[in-house]
């Protein structure tokens, strides 16, 4: 073998270290600058839900399971809240007889209270009547309270320390599917029948 030949080799050894080193480096920063961010709908549909434990205002035990099948609104509120609890409550009442009768065998209509040590099994079953007769009330104890506040990304707090408090809380109306994932959330005061159009286009899809 000639000193040229032996060169030779060398150097296109040394071009191929190179050229896939260069591959190599390419690759990495290609993988470290994909968008690998979940969207925002993803993330929401992982984030809000999941278990609970509480009890219903007819005094029976329930879990997250017994609502999967259906779509589910839900509200997180209090029963002695002045206006706003009230109002959100009476719009999903609203939605709901804007809704054909098999769209509303499709939907469960749940509100959780984020005022346990007030809001008894009975004070809720009086309280949710008011509103429909289809309108499941949810309260349980201070954890398992917690734990649904936790698991659906809901604040709330009492005002103050008096015997009569209010509760600061947030007000949304939660739309989630039927395998009880998050679809979407609707804010204090909507109008009814646009919820009622939203929630059917849901169920059409
Ligand atoms: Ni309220």
């Amino acid at each position: 073998m000639s000193q040229h030949v032996a060169r030779y080799k060398v150097f296109i050894r040394l071009f191929i270290i190179v050229a896939l080193t260069l591959i190599a480096i390419l690759a990495w920063f290609s993988f470290m600058n994909a968008d690998r961010t979940p969207t925002a709908t993803e993330n929401s549909r992982a984030l809000i839900g999941g278990h609970f434990e509480l009890v219903n205002q007819l005094g029976k035990p329930v879990t997250e399971k017994d609502f999967l099948g259906k779509y589910m609104l839900v509200y997180f509120g209090y029963t002695y809240c002045p206006d706003v609890c009230p109002m959100d409550l009476q719009i999903m009442a609203d939605a709901f007889n804007d809704l054909t009768p098999e769209q509303q065998d499709k939907i469960n209509l749940v509100f959780v209270t984020v005022d346990p040590e007030r809001d008894t099994v009975e004070t809720m079953a009086e309280y949710v009547s008011f509103f429909s007769e289809k309108l499941i009330g949810l309260t349980g104890t201070v954890e398992q309270i917690n734990n649904i506040k936790k698991a659906y990304r809901v604040y709330a707090a009492k005002a103050d320390d008096s015997p009569d408090y209010l509760v600061d809380h947030t007000a949304y109306t939660y739309l989630m599917d039927k395998d009880g994932t998050f679809l979407q959330h609707f804010n204090h005061g909507e109008n009814a029948e646009e919820m009622a159009v939203k929630i059917a286009s849901f169920m059409n899809k």
